[in-house]
């Protein structure tokens, strides 16, 4: 059982390939997404409505209306499965946006299980469509922590080989890229896909491999946004960090490390460097939510 106030943990990007465009605008997309430890907070109470609040760091401009991923997901739900309950959430903005990490949809999926299980209804009478039009991450998102392949424009999910036990140091100059600006700043969308997750890599073999992948937004991004080139320098240059890169479309860039002890450091000294930017420590989930 899941309780009734859980982490929504910030999904990474550590490679993103762009394989294809569709019709209709969206992008084919082959991505290593990994979770870590780190991310916004959401709690439901008893309400004879439907209610968001919004507290934490990051509050200043989360709406609390049909804008909110949030309340989008719980309507659906609701919808979906005929309840006429209400639900008090209580959301803790503790991840920066728009940022590459995913918040607003780990967001909506943690509202989906938190929900689903005090309003006892059944998650599964949602249809994968229902689930992506709430936003092409969130169905990884509903499917984390564990690592995934994720194909398609986010739905396709495949399980990967364990990942060596790692960390990442998280680091967002202070810049907004808007992602519908930096896909459509792509000059080539057909692009080859993303080489398979060898199995049994320690650290540093799995560095090696990350930096023989790509994540093909990060050339619009640096265009847009030149802090980006100057965090992916400065994280390589840190001596904990084995491999960088970027997470979706920016900003967030992301260092490699071998524990949180080390993400710990870095992020110590990243800081030091860019006192307006955000950097924090993570842990990488290997394994799925529990159930239990
Ligand atoms: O689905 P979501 O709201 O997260 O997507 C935001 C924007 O990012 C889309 O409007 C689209 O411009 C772009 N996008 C894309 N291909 C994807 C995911 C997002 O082109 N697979």
């Amino acid at each position: 059982m899941i309780p009734n106030a859980a982490l929504a943990p910030a999904k990474i990007n550590l490679t993103l390939h762009v394989t294809g465009r569709r019709d209709d605008g969206y992008h084919l997309l082959d991505s290593l997404v990994v979770f870590v430890d780190l991310g916004d907070r959401l709690r439901v109470g008893p309400a004879p409505d439907l209610r968001l609040s919004v507290t934490g760091p990051f509050k200043p401009g989360v709406p609390t209306d049909e804008r909110n991923l949030v309340v989008r997901a719980a309507r659906l739900l609701a919808q979906v499965t005929g309840t006429t309950r209400g639900a008090a959430l209580t959301l803790d903005k503790i991840l920066p946006h728009p940022a590459g990490i995913g918040g607003g949809s780990a967001d909506a999926a943690l509202a989906l299980h938190l929900l689903a299980d005090f309003w006892k209804v059944d998650l599964a009478r949602l249809t994968r469509d229902d689930i992506l039009g709430l936003g092409a991450d969130v169905p990884v998102c509903l499917a984390g922590p564990a690592p995934m392949r994720m194909r398609g424009i986010g739905e396709d999910l495949s399980s990967v080989p364990r990942l060596p036990d790692c960390a990442l140091v998280l680091v967002r100059p202070d810049v907004d890229v808007p992602t519908p600006a930096i896909f459509g700043a792509l000059d080539r969308t057909d692009l080859a896909p993303m080489d398979a997750v060898p199995q049994g890599l320690d650290v540093a073999g799995f560095a090696d491999w990350l930096e023989t992948q790509r994540n093909d937004l990060l050339p619009p991004a640096k265009a847009m946004a030149p802090a980006i080139t100057q965090a992916l320098t400065d994280l390589r240059s840190l001596p904990q960090v084995k491999a960088v890169g970027m997470s979706g479309s920016g900003a967030t860039c992301w260092g490699l490390v071998a524990h949180t002890a080390d993400a710990k450091l870095a992020a110590k000294s990243m800081q030091l460097r860019h006192p307006r930017w955000w950097v924090a420590p993570g842990g990488v989930f290997q394994t799925s939510r529990s159930t239990t």
